[in-house]
């Protein structure tokens, strides 16, 4: 079912080649008319269309103008003045009806990107959009807005207040796609395609959109299918070339033009393992390379003002509301957290990782999750973060080997964290992860070695869409691994990303797969599918 293209694929290259002819009914909205602006030599919208953090009201619409992508200096061969860009929204695919729409300038200083936040908006509805620049059309992308968050009546009574919630309940789903990790030279971006193809309602990406290492920086085993620009990424031009690499992919754009995207970022879009101010490899003047990574991150991703960078410091741990049906906690695992114990790696015996003054998300973060999770109405409470949680044993057999990086380094704050998902009362918690580059389902629980420790959460961990290539399944590792952590219930090697169907009643996840990704064209199958009924933090 899936290999087969998408209503929506094809209409996105119907739209980009039948130019003007779509513009009907255009010019009936005084603000939405996309008149010729100065010429441009070429195609402008090579890098494709985005949008994301929508609200019930609201979504931002992202473009960034190139003439050529791998033009020097970052440029994307654009000239060195601003751009006029019109866009439109519409309700409609062919866009005879235009709710929206206004002319941004794409500023040279932004490298031509372009951040539209439309508000005004119906709640819980499709929209489609796109831009014009310099004569040429863009393709046209989908996009929604959130449902309402019911307000509650004026109570006369406890009850009468919550009586409001399960109407809007009742009907409500939302079906969302959580993807990780796209090393570029490991393999084409099918698992985007196939993610596409799906049309989920929202995608989730939890970081490791790019790397940043220089050609063949970083082999995974079965080598390269494409190499990346000359790096590493050090400066701002270094960062903006290499984003311009990966948007050039037709697979990625695919994915970005279904839905509105949530994303975080995790160490890659700015250097392996860094740890707030401090740099994995000792590189001098971290906090410029910092700079530079988050201004080309935020110019090249659909993010709203609020995580507009100012030098080294950004802003995407945020919250997005789903109605009464879901609230998105989304985090930054990065920037606040103390530096890795017992020099990074995997360790055993390493004391360091346990102490109780350490911590992964700073305590303003932490804080702020935890007021999120406490006023939360929402029926789920998904918490999207870029590390493994639950703690995974490496060791087979006696002793204990973990990841400095993940949470098994920070365990003491994932014990207060836990602790706090259980005293806030949010209903249903699942916390959503990258980073690890397998597929993983887990029980998050206060001990993990107490076989009697209540579970506080479930975990579900997507695979990477290309990081280390063609993936395989080894059934011994699995079965070792689970054996040593029996809070895991499912690992898969394979290629991935996972599409959750959410209702009141429960959670799906489907577990997607694909076989290979050197060469294009693996369907994805279905690996395994788990259900989390409501009010059950354990998996089915
Ligand atoms: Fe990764």
């Amino acid at each position: 079912m899936e290999q087969t293209p998408s209503r929506r694929t094809f209409l996105s290259v119907a739209a980009a080649g039948a130019g003007g002819l779509l513009l009907t009914g255009a010019g009936a909205t005084p603000a939405g008319a996309l008149t010729p602006s100065r010429a441009l030599a070429a195609d402008p919208f090579t890098l494709g269309i985005a949008s994301g953090d929508p609200s019930a009201d609201g979504v931002v619409l992202w473009t960034r103008l190139a003439l050529d992508p791998l033009g020097p200096n970052g440029r994307g061969g654009m000239p060195s003045r601003d751009v006029d860009v019109r866009w439109q929204l519409a309700t409609d695919e062919r866009f005879s009806r235009v709710v929206r729409g206004g002319t941004e300038s794409a500023r040279w200083r932004r490298a031509h990107s372009v951040h539209v936040e439309v508000d005004g908006l119906e709640p819980g509805r499709e929209y489609f959009y796109r831009f014009r620049a310099g004569g040429r059309l863009s393709p046209t992308g989908r996009t929604r807005t959130a449902p309402a968050v019911p307000s509650p009546r004026p109570s006369v009574s406890p009850s009468s207040a919550s009586s409001v919630a399960p109407a809007a309940l009742a009907s409500a789903s939302l079906t969302f796609a959580v993807a990780a990790c796209a090393h570029y030279e490991h393999g084409f971006y099918t698992a985007y395609r196939r993610l596409a193809e799906q049309e989920p309602d929202l995608v989730l990406h939890l970081g490791d959109y790019m790397y940043e290492y220089g050609p063949r920086g970083y082999t995974a085993l079965g080598g390269s299918v494409r190499q990346h620009t000359p790096g590493p990424c050090v400066t701002l031009a270094d960062y903006r070339l290499r984003h311009a690499q990966y948007k050039s992919d037709a697979d990625l754009q695919e994915a970005h033009a279904v839905a509105p995207w949530l994303v975080s970022f995790d160490d890659h879009e700015i250097e392996n393992n860094w740890a707030a101010d401090v740099s994995s490899s000792g590189a001098p003047a971290f906090a410029r390379r910092r700079a530079n990574a988050f201004q080309a991150y935020y110019e090249n991703m659909p993010l709203r003002r609020t995580s507009v960078p100012g030098g080294a410091a950004m802003r995407v741990h945020r919250r997005v509301d789903w109605g009464p049906l879901a609230r998105f906690h989304l985090l930054d695992t990065r920037q606040f957290r103390d530096d890795q114990a017992c020099e990074d790696g995997l360790r055993s015996g390493c004391d360091d990782r346990l102490a109780s003054g350490r911590t992964l998300l700073g305590r303003d973060q932490r804080d702020w999750l935890l007021d999120g999770l406490a006023t939360s109405g929402a029926r789920w409470n998904l918490v999207g973060q870029q590390i493994l949680m639950a703690q995974r044993d490496v060791k087979v057999g006696p002793g204990t080997e973990v990841n400095m990086d993940s949470w098994d380094g920070y365990a003491a704050e994932r014990t207060r964290l836990l602790t706090g998902f259980q005293r806030s009362g949010a209903a249903n918690p699942v916390v959503l992860t990258g980073d690890a580059h397998m597929h993983h389902a887990a029980d998050l629980k206060l001990d993990f070695d107490d076989p009697d420790s209540p579970r506080v959460a479930v975990e579900l961990v997507a695979s990477s869409i290309a990081s280390d290539g063609d993936g395989y399944r080894d059934e011994g590792r699995i079965a070792e691994t689970i054996a040593e952590n029996p809070h895991i219930s499912y690992l898969d090697q394979r290629r991935g990303y996972i599409v959750c169907r959410v209702t009141a009643e429960e959670l799906d996840a489907d577990f997607r797969v694909l076989e290979h990704i050197s060469r294009k064209g693996a369907p994805a199958k279905t690996g395994a599918r788990l259900t989390i009924p409501a009010g059950q933090a354990s998996l089915t």
